[in-house]
């Protein structure tokens, strides 16, 4: 399947020395999404594609939101206000892209604002955040560890979430 060919960074994978390489993963990963959906009329691709898009941003801004930002702000605090910003629009729009189905006109419009306000926000960490990051004095390998266990502890929430479903699912029929 070509849905194979790209996925997202394996769990547990931040190098211990720059965590900012996790997210610069997930940035890759999205843009390459991003890209497949907005470029082809192919419904199952975009089936497949925005729910992938939707995900794996709701993942990556809750952990930059609860882990990576607080431990950085202080670097500089307006940059960490100008992406808590983008965030929010994110978050708007890919509320609205969840409650419509992938392909809808509505939502392939949604999909490209979402596209425009996340590229700026990535070339914004990578260009400006992340190398502020790693030339800072702070403990990166620390700041990748706990964001590493971050993301393990969405990852099972998500996990036993998606289990109760199925279970109450199958109840059902
Ligand atoms: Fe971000």
């Amino acid at each position: 399947m070509e849905e194979n060919k790209i996925d997202a960074r394996s769990q547990g994978s931040f190098p211990m020395d720059d965590p900012t390489q996790g997210l610069l993963h997930d940035h890759q990963f999205v843009r390459q999404l991003l890209q497949r959906y907005l470029s082809t009329q192919d419904q199952k691709v975009k089936q497949y594609a925005g729910p992938k898009i939707c995900e794996t941003l709701l993942q990556h801004i809750r952990l930059e939101e609860a882990v990576f930002y607080p431990a950085v702000e202080k670097l500089d605090a307006a940059m960490i206000t100008r992406c808590l910003d983008d965030h929010h629009a994110a978050d708007e729009l890919i509320e609205q892209i969840q409650s419509l189905s992938p392909g809808e006109s509505a939502c392939d419009q949604l999909m490209q604002q979402l596209n425009d306000v996340i590229q700026a926000h990535m070339e914004l960490e990578e260009q400006q955040l992340f190398p502020l990051v790693r030339q800072s004095s702070l403990n990166l390998q620390d700041l990748a560890l706990r964001m590493q266990s971050y993301e393990s502890s969405m990852v099972s929430a998500k996990a036993k979430s998606s289990g109760q479903r199925t279970a109450r699912g199958d109840q059902l029929h």
